[in-house]
């Protein structure tokens, strides 16, 4: 897989960390510079930023800019995380500990919400107002988003709500990520709705790979643990597959009456999808998607950044973590 993608953007992206490091202030609780700094030393993949540079250079958007919208589309994901993890309980992210792994629910959620006050002040900084009214509405999609997750979905095995869940949670803020950056650089309203919907597809697409890899991937490479949708009542794609091929499966059957809750037939569900074809059309779905996302950019196909763009959308769904 080539990610030769990432190169040109390799600089801006070490900027952004900085700026993200320099978020923690000096006059602040010593906890709190220590809890951006242990989130800061995983690492991640950077993938929001990555768009936030390709898709404002293909549009000559002021770098500063770039970095500063870079920074506050990664904090405001990295909020996410810290709350997201609290949520799931899950105790390591990025290969590391979580922070609700060691500290109590109430420092963890208030990290968060620090995080976000930074994300914002962040995006304010691009001195544009309908940019931080996109970064305000996209925040509250996301909210919106994994409050339904936490209180419906559990065990529904329902296409329509698995879709709305990933655009919610996911998809939302790759689609911001794009679409912030060509507005910095363009008022073109016709370019600013195709690097919207370029944004949009991979970000359907990352969150279907993301579920892939929850059946399909190593905890050593993934970084966080796998095969846990299932487990915690989360019916994602490749289980709708699943499904829907096999309706007269057993533990389809017990799923599908709210029987989610038993673990060894669900440890045995997610072994049969596993080794099922459902994986494989869930795979096919997110290269569909990816699809979408080439037609929306091929106007631009004259630009430099343009096949950085394509490898981008390649990566997605060829990454094993
Ligand atoms: C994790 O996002 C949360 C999802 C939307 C699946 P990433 O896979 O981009 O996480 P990092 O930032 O690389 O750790
Ligand atoms: C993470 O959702 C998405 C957000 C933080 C909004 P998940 O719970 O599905 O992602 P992972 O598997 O923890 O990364
Ligand atoms: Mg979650
Ligand atoms: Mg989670």
């Amino acid at each position: 897989m080539s990610t030769t993608f990432f190169t040109p953007v390799q600089d801006g992206i070490k900027e952004v960390e900085q700026l993200m490091r320099a978020q923690a202030g000096n006059d602040h609780h010593p906890d709190l510079r220590a809890a951006l700094e242990h989130l800061l030393s995983a690492g991640g993949k950077r993938v929001r930023p990555t768009i936030v540079f390709l898709a404002g250079n293909m549009f000559d958007a002021p770098h500063e800019k770039l970095v500063t919208l870079g920074a506050a589309v990664e904090m405001l994901h990295t909020a996410t995380l810290v709350h997201d993890d609290l949520i799931d309980g899950s105790l390591l992210r990025r290969g590391i500990p979580t922070l609700n792994a060691r500290w109590s629910p109430a420092a963890t959620v208030l990290t968060g919400d620090f995080l976000f006050g930074r994300a914002a002040k962040l995006a304010a900084e691009a001195d544009y107002l309908p940019l931080m009214k996109l970064f305000a509405e996209t925040l509250t999609v996301i909210v919106n988003g994994e409050l339904t997750q936490m209180f419906a979905a559990k065990g529904i095995i329902e296409r329509k709500n698995y879709y709305n869940r990933i655009y919610a949670k996911t998809a939302s803020l790759f689609e911001m990520s794009a679409l912030a950056a060509t507005m910095i650089g363009t008022e073109n309203e016709t370019v600013r709705l195709s690097m919207k919907v370029y944004g949009y597809e991979i970000g359907m697409a990352f969150q279907i790979m993301d579920d892939v890899l929850d059946f399909t991937g190593e905890q050593a490479t993934v970084g966080k643990p796998v095969g846990s949708d299932l487990l915690n009542g989360l019916v994602t794609l490749p289980a709708i597959y699943f499904a829907e091929s096999h309706p007269d499966n057993n533990e389809v059957k017990l799923l599908a009456e709210g029987g989610w809750g038993n673990t060894e037939k669900m440890e045995q569900l997610v072994k049969s999808i596993q080794s099922s074809k459902a994986i494989g059309h869930a795979t096919d779905e997110a290269s569909e998607h990816i699809d979408k996302a080439l037609d929306a950019i091929k106007p631009f196909h004259e630009s430099a950044e343009y096949e950085a763009l394509v490898g981008l959308a390649h990566y997605i769904v060829e990454r094993t973590f």
